[in-house]
């Protein structure tokens, strides 16, 4: 296995860089999610050729959590295994994210977002990882059997000992972000980025989330843009065999592919061909229609989609009408 040199010119491609809220964080507009696809059950060197892909087209910025895999833990050690062989050089040129909330290991310490659960869940990342500290770490949910000073404190100390630069915060109820921010804000170390998911067919954020995000100054990022693959040509007719929802493993259940939602997708895709683009293409620019979106966390089985995710940046905003066509058909859900 040769080692991989990055592209020379990976920085004057299109990627697109803006400030993750007030701070003066950058972040790619795209990023790539390691949820799925980099776990031990998947090749490696399809990993291994889809991070260096990334890489070489401007994706500074990769998302990943203690239990992504599967099985859980294997995509932090996929991704730690690529960065100690190829990215060695290149550490101060990625942003890594890693999260901790959901159940990891047995008993009580292992879920949840106490103060033991969090700081055992980011030492254990730090090792699958081999990295010296994350950039941006997460408390994965809201944790309604922890009192939230003690999450919040959890990850202020975390930013303290040197282990994360800075903090966030993900899937949240609104008025339990609005506290959280607060607090985060009274420990000196300010949420960052709050991350939830964000697509045509999920939707909720608009109501309140992106007013807060606006008000505390932290950056929006949008999970599951494409609803997992729903919004691509994947799953217009059929199942593919080879697709997230056909996988034993996958999040994505066949039975959320219901005739209704085809016909929906299917007139989507008519917009989208009628003015030239893919339906991941309209899906993913219509997410960035909205100012408050700091970057889109794609996923991805294979470089193929990469580089169809990609070719947005190279392409014009919707137009006026083109969001209204899209607003008639999403009144149908
Ligand atoms: N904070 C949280 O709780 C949370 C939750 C979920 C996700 N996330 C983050 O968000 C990231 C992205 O989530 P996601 O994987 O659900 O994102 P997504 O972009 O909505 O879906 C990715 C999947 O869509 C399919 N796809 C992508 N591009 C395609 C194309 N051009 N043509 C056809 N199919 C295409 C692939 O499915 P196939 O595998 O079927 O090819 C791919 O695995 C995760 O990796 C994770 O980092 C965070």
């Amino acid at each position: 296995m040769n080692t991989y040199v990055p592209s020379e010119n990976r920085y004057e491609q299109s990627m697109q860089f803006t400030n993750c809220g007030n701070s003066g964080l950058q972040l790619p507009v795209v990023s790539l999610g390691l949820w799925h696809n980099f776990g031990e059950v998947d090749t490696f060197a399809n990993c291994r050729e889809m991070l260096t892909y990334a890489f070489d087209h401007g994706i500074t910025h990769f998302d990943l959590a203690n239990n992504y895999g599967p099985p859980p833990g294997s995509a932090e050690q996929t991704f730690g295994k690529i960065l100690r062989k190829d990215f060695a050089g290149y550490r101060d040129e990625m942003i890594i994210s890693s999260k901790a909330g959901h159940r990891m290991w047995p008993g009580p310490y292992g879920d949840g977002c106490s103060r033991k659960s969090m700081m055992a869940s980011i030492d254990q990342s730090l090792r699958r990882t081999g990295l010296e500290y994350f950039d941006i770490f997460y408390s994965h949910r809201y944790d309604s059997t922890t009192p939230i000073e003690e999450t919040m404190r959890a990850l202020a100390d975390i930013v303290r000992q040197g282990k994360a630069l800075y903090v966030g915060l993900s899937k949240y109820p609104i008025e339990e972000a609005c506290k959280a921010m607060q607090l985060l804000k009274e420990e000196g170390v300010p949420c960052l980025i709050y991350q939830d998911r964000y697509n045509m067919l999920m939707r909720d954020v608009e109501k309140q989330h992106f007013d807060l995000v606006q008000e505390s100054g932290a950056g929006f990022i949008a999970f599951s843009p494409l609803a997992q693959g729903l919004l691509t040509n994947k799953y217009l007719k059929n199942i593919p065999t080879d697709s997230r929802a056909a996988k034993p493993h996958g999040f994505l259940q066949e039975s959320a592919i219901t005739p209704h939602l085809q016909d929906v997708l299917n007139e989507l895709n008519n917009i989208a061909q009628s003015i030239g683009k893919t339906l991941a293409e309209l899906a993913l620019l219509w997410i960035l229609r909205k100012p408050e979106v700091t970057s889109v966390i794609i996923g991805s089985s294979s470089v193929e989609q990469l580089k169809t995710n990609l070719s947005i940046l190279d392409e014009t905003p919707l137009s006026e009408r083109e969001l209204e066509l899209i607003e008639e058909v999403l009144a149908k859900i």
